[in-house]
């Protein structure tokens, strides 16, 4: 996940523990974390424009939606279009 203008590597949790509320225990951590300890202001994350569950996850946890940009994501050889949703500091 990206943050203060410096990239992070990529968030995934176990496929076998997929749905069972890791990711989002994971993305809530690390909103804590930047808001309450790091004094980041903002966190971009890049998500591919498909990717419906890591939107929503997002999305529902206090991420909103920028914008899609043409061929920020590569993807099996392929270029394709992805999300950009931000979080700023309350
Ligand atoms: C994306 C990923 C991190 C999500 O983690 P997870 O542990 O499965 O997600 P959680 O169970 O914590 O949260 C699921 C939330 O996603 C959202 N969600 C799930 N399926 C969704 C769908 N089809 N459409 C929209 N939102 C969806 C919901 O908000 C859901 O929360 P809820 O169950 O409380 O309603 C995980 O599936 C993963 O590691 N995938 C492979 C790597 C990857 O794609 N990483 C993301 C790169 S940006």
């Amino acid at each position: 996940m990206p943050w203060c203008g410096r990239p992070a590597p990529p968030r995934g949790t176990r496929p076998d523990l997929t749905g069972r509320g890791v990711g989002r225990a994971l993305t809530e951590s690390v909103i804590d974390l930047a808001d309450t300890w790091l004094d980041v202001r903002r966190l971009v994350v890049v998500v591919f424009v498909d990717h419906d569950r890591a939107i929503g996850l997002d999305e529902s946890s206090g991420f909103q939606r920028e914008g899609v940009v043409r061929e920020l994501g590569f993807r099996r050889g392929m270029y394709v279009e992805a999300v950009v949703v931000g979080h700023r500091r309350p």
